[in-house]
């Protein structure tokens, strides 16, 4: 259904939404972030029966009208921290939902979730998209947020994820990231380990549903539940700048971390961060069911499944192709290579230049030169 003063340009279409976007923050590069976690909250409302959302940082009100009008959101309530964009709100929710399904507020975040617990008002999903860090609302969201149900969180400080800026990743994930060549996976770990360790400071646990990497902006979403916390699966990340390799790192054994390159080489460690699979297979295969029975074609679904097994971090091509004094490699022939070695291989959704397996880095540089071998002659024969 398209407004009846559509006509006007600045009317636009994201899924079922139509809005304009005003003054307010709107990125169209965010759509897919929007629309898995529309597939997810679908795939909850089917579930449960029952979808009422929190969008704590609305913009323009995108959110709350695609949970409404694609997911079947029984009640939005959008939130805007400024008051500035009620109007704009207001005449996008009115123009698709019925009054009696959407409320519009312009608070705080942190005071709405403290309201809705001290009236023990909870939410099935809240939606938390601000800038920079999530943290400052991360665990007030906890109070609002009924067990069982689910949390979509964004962050967008890929300085602090990153290990330009140790202080500030102390200060928003109580976790020392350093440099590596698998730091954007590292900023969804680090998110997915500050969520579930505020969760389990509360006795609850934070499960992670899916995990998406795009443009520089983090996005998970978790459910929170009464299981108990996966302590084992919370620890760090090794990297040895030296040989180029990769290893997990549990608490007891953080003294007494050597490289298998040469003892002497102490890897940069990074952590603590949630070293276990990032997305739910259940979930994902639900929100591609979804996905197919609507006609909808979600790029990074397929890879996000494919990754679940694979260690907690990624080898990029080029990072094998300079490390093996060769072009870079091509991604196919050696996730192929590398699985009938007899080890785990995927592509990675979070970066398409990058391979995912638990085979040691320097088997990857053997099978990246035999390719290349393979490769030469035939391209010199050609030539000829
Ligand atoms: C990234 S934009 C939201 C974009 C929107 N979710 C979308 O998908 O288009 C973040 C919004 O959060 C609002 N905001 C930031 N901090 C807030 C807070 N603590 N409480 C409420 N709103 C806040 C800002 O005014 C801004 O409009
Ligand atoms: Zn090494």
């Amino acid at each position: 259904m398209t407004p009846a003063n559509s006509a006007t340009a600045d009317w636009q279409q994201e899924g079922n939404a139509h809005f304009r976007t005003g003054n307010a923050f709107f990125r169209t590069s965010s759509s897919t972030g929007r629309d898995l976690a529309v597939l997810a909250a679908t795939f909850y409302r089917a579930q449960q029966g029952q979808l009422r959302v929190i969008d704590a940082m609305t913009g323009c009100g995108i959110r709350p009208l695609r949970y409404g009008l694609e997911a079947g959101a029984d009640y939005v309530w959008a939130n805007e921290g400024n008051g500035d964009l009620r109007s704009l709100i207001q005449s996008n929710l009115s123009h698709s939902l019925p009054a009696n399904r959407y409320k519009i507020t312009h608070q705080d975040a942190n005071a709405l979730f403290f309201d809705c617990h001290i009236r023990q008002d909870f939410y099935d999903l809240i939606d938390i998209d601000g800038f920079g860090s999530p943290t400052p609302t991360l665990s007030t969201a906890l109070w609002a947020v009924k067990i069982g149900g689910l949390l979509y969180l964004t962050s967008t400080d890929g300085r602090a994820t990153s290990g330009r800026a140790t202080d500030k990743s102390l200060q928003s994930y109580g976790a020392y990231a350093r440099s590596h060549p698998a730091v954007h996976e590292q900023g969804l770990r680090l998110l997915l380990g500050a969520v579930m360790q505020q969760a389990a400071a509360k006795g609850l646990c934070a499960e992670p549903i899916f995990s998406f990497y795009s443009g520089e902006v983090n996005r998970v979403m978790v459910r929170i539940t009464r299981q108990s916390w996966q302590t084992q699966q919370y620890g760090f990340l090794a990297y040895c700048h030296d040989c180029g390799q990769f290893q997990t790192v549990a608490w007891k054994k953080l003294g007494r971390v050597e490289c298998v390159c040469q003892p002497k080489f102490t890897p940069a460690i990074s952590g603590p961060m949630w070293l276990g699979p990032l997305h739910d297979a259940g979930w994902l295969a639900g929100m591609q069911a979804l996905a197919v029975a609507r006609s909808l074609k979600i790029e990074p679904l397929a890879r996000m499944q494919a990754e679940i097994n694979l260690p907690p971090y990624f080898y990029p091509l080029a990072e094998i192709g300079r490390r093996a004094k060769i072009d870079i490699p091509p991604s196919k022939a050696l996730i192929e290579q590398l699985r009938q070695q007899g080890f785990l291989a995927s592509w990675t959704h979070i970066n398409s230049q990058a391979i995912k397996t638990d085979a040691p880095m320097a088997v990857c540089l053997t099978l990246a030169k035999q390719i290349a071998a393979e490769i030469a002659p035939a391209s010199s024969l050609e030539m000829s």
